[in-house]
């Protein structure tokens, strides 16, 4: 470490020589006093150059600023499916986008696609980081000046979440306390949460309205709605301007085929019926396992409500352009609109043109007949209604892009969870 100081006897500007009553400055301390102020700059020089050579030092970029007109918007979970089609939409739409990914889960892939399509200095930022890393996320907060947050970075799969839950609640809730403090402590004005109809449970009267009371049954739908609860007491006593979306089940991707939906291998298991349904079209599981068919509905499959993910982003912008200082809006995201795991699967053919192999077999325990939205509120207080409710079409769309991307995103960067 370098040190500058003097000592104790020194007088501040040097000392000075008495000759029969009259003072002459010394000339040799002239020469040393000199002789600091150079070797001073020149070590000021040598730090400036080392500080701005470290990680740590980096000239003011316009993220580090707020900018009149511009709202700059972090984007956790960026990398991942809804949250790379809510960045590419917010980029259409003007907003500085910074992505936050671990990339657990999530592809490299969809930030380059998205920093291709936006290459202008000051768009889009991409920050790899953990956001179970609270200094991490301070330090991502402190350097940079967001007017809000968009926290999409989740692990979401309920068969996972039972079985391994601990994982869920750091994750899901413990992150989003983490993602919170650091708003708080950085004055982030406004937060879109990304929630769940998991947190309702299994309820028992159709359609679900926001009033419907929250019994989520596994640790997925829990954690989530922990995390809200952690933010509805939080608003209690802040000026924070926050929206809870919980969707439904969320289809389609990108209708010019930029970005698509592109799970990791291994979560195919847990995966949803659309990624099982093009896994079977494209031969890579034998066929699809229908489980229940004498559920009380109209033809014994369970029903399900479709949102796509076009539409689902399109309620973001709109939350985002709504969201009030000191309120906090709850919304349902889905088209109201139920379908059939049957209806479904013939969509899914059609889409794909296979004639997908389909076994139907036994009830699974833990699931439930039907659940659809009632998507009343967010109509009349948002002013959005699901334009993409032909099941058909939104599975054409996402076919295309699985179709011309048999790799996925190819060789993105794989990170572990
Ligand atoms: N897909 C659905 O049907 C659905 C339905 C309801 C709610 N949601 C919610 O929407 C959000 C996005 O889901 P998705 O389907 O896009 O999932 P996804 O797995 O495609 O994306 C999640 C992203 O978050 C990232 N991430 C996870 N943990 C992280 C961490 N600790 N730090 C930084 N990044 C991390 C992953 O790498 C991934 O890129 C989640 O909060 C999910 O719970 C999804």
């Amino acid at each position: 470490m370098l040190s500058f100081g003097r000592s104790r006897n020194q007088s501040r500007f040097g000392r000075s020589v008495s000759f029969g009553g009259m003072d002459y400055p010394d000339p040799k301390r002239k020469n040393n006093f000199v002789g600091k102020i150079i070797l001073a700059a020149s070590l000021t020089a040598i730090c400036i150059v080392m500080l701005k050579q470290s990680p740590n030092f980096s000239t003011p970029t316009p993220f580090a600023s707020h900018q009149l007109g511009v709202t700059h918007v972090l984007v956790t979970g960026g990398a991942g499916y809804i949250g790379s089609h809510a960045a590419l939409r917010l980029l259409k739409d003007s907003y500085r986008v910074t992505i936050v990914d671990n990339l657990s889960r999530g592809n490299l892939g969809a930030v380059k696609v998205l920093q291709e399509l936006f290459p202008e200095y000051g768009r889009l930022q991409f920050i790899y980081a953990d956001l179970g890393d609270a200094k991490s996320v301070n330090k991502i907060f402190s350097e940079n000046a967001f007017d809000a947050v968009m926290h999409f970075a989740a692990v979401a799969y309920v068969g996972e979440s039972t079985l391994d839950p601990l994982k869920y609640y750091h994750n899901i809730t413990s992150n989003t306390l983490t993602v919170l403090e650091s708003m708080a402590a950085h004055g982030v004005k406004t937060l879109i949460y990304s929630s769940t109809c998991a947190t309702y449970g299994e309820p028992e009267k159709m359609p679900i309205t926001e009033e419907t009371s929250q019994a989520p049954i596994n640790p997925y739908g829990k954690a989530k709605k922990m995390a809200e609860e952690i933010i509805l007491d939080f608003s209690k006593n802040s000026k924070m301007a926050v929206m809870i979306l919980r969707y439904f089940n969320v289809i389609g991707s990108d209708p010019e085929g930029r970005l698509g939906e592109a799970p990791r291998p291994e979560l195919r298991e847990h995966g949803r019926i659309s990624g099982a349904c093009f896994d079977a079209a494209r031969g890579i599981i034998s066929g699809l396992k229908v489980k229940g068919t004498d559920y009380k509905t109209h033809d014994g499959t369970c029903i399900r409500d479709y949102i796509d993910v076009t539409d689902l982003v399109d309620a973001h912008v709109k939350a985002l352009e709504k969201a009030i200082p000191g309120k906090v809006g709850i919304y349902n995201v889905g088209t109201g609109k139920g379908r059939s795991v049957k209806e479904f699967v013939e969509a899914c053919k059609k889409a794909t043109g296979v004639d997908i192999k389909v076994d139907y077999l036994p009830r699974r325990p833990g699931d439930y007949a039907e659940v659809f939205s009632n998507p009343t509120k967010i109509k009349k207080e948002l002013n959005w209604t699901a334009q993409h409710t032909d099941l058909q079409e939104s599975l054409s769309v996402a076919w295309r892009w699985q179709k011309s991307h048999l790799n996925g995103y190819g060789n993105s960067l794989v990170m572990s969870s």
